[in-house]
């Protein structure tokens, strides 16, 4: 339970906090949105988050409700109240009310914004060190996956075939290339290099992959970004996952075989972890967590 929501300029308990059924967000899914790490109150990458969040605004055509700074004040606020030394907060703009249903913008636009704060919940330690599961689809979401958007339809359908099949993310393809996971960047290790997707309008421009690349280069893991084939990740050494909230995670099956020298699963349905990570995964972890413990907790 959330101690506040911000709606629309105004600090509410969550119970007050109502948004119209004619809002375009609830109708359309017409909005876009934001869900920044906090560590010990400290909102990591804010700025960045923010300018993605005016670069997904851009492209839905819609006029960013505050500035940079007010925004940044807001969530600084919220991080400084919330319950939770280590949340997610979650930001979502949509373009608001419309008097009648119409696919068309309305002439009078009032952006419908929000602010919330969640408890981080981070991956179990099991996940980590047994890796997790996978199954791979078809991308089948628009040409525009580089702006978050709220219409998550096609996300959310992507990543119930996981859950369907026992697993936890899945892996998508489009055109015989690597695009990204239903809710997460992939990232394929073959002898020894980390290799990544090229950011286009194919995927999301995640803020965790710039970490694990920057990582991968202040440590000396060498690196290529470009394009990765369907046949490269399935023969991938190593794959792992990473979000703000998952952080980094290895991916030691897919499609029920196992990745590089994972055994494929011996699993009872339901369970979802297993396997040994291979040994890239454990350094990128442990450069994970330092760079967790003093930057991003500013310890
Ligand atoms: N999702 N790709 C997709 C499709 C995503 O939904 C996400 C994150 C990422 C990783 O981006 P970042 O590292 O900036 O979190 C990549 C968030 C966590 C969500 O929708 O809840």
């Amino acid at each position: 339970m959330t101690a506040h929501v911000f709606l629309n300029g105004q600090w509410l308990p969550p119970e007050e906090a109502r948004v119209p059924v004619m809002d375009r967000g609830f109708l359309f899914g017409d909005g876009v949105y934001e869900v920044i790490p906090v560590y010990s109150r400290r909102p990591f990458r804010l700025e960045q988050h923010l300018q993605r969040l005016q670069h997904s605004l851009d492209g839905i055509q819609l006029a960013n409700p505050h500035g940079i700074a007010e925004w940044m004040s807001f969530v600084t606020q919220l991080a400084g109240e919330a319950e939770w030394e280590d949340q997610s907060i979650y930001i979502q703009v949509t373009r608001g009310p419309m008097a009648v249903r119409n696919h068309a913008f309305p002439k009078q636009v009032t952006p419908t914004s929000v602010i919330l704060a969640e408890p981080m919940s981070t991956p179990p330690a099991s996940q980590r060190e047994q890796g997790i599961a996978a199954v791979s689809a078809t991308d089948i979401r628009w040409l525009r996956c580089d702006l978050k958007t709220t219409s998550l339809l096609a996300n959310c359908l992507l990543r119930q075939m996981a859950v369907a099949a026992g697993c936890v993310e899945t892996v998508l393809f489009r055109d015989g290339l690597l695009t990204e996971g239903s809710a997460s960047s992939i990232f394929v290790i073959k002898d020894g290099v980390l290799l990544a997707p090229i950011k286009n309008h194919l995927m999301l421009p995640g803020i965790t992959y710039d970490v694990i690349l920057e990582l991968a280069a202040s440590h000396g893991l060498p690196h290529e970004v470009r394009d990765i084939t369907e046949a490269e990740t399935r023969s991938a050494d190593e794959l792992w996952m990473c979000s703000s909230t998952k952080e980094v995670l290895p991916i030691v099956e897919l499609d029920g075989a196992g990745v590089g020298a994972c055994p494929p699963a011996k699993r009872n349905p339901g369970q979802t972890e297993f396997g040994t990570p291979g040994p890239l995964f454990a350094a990128m972890y442990s450069w994970y967590q330092e760079f967790k413990a003093t930057v991003m907790r500013g310890a």
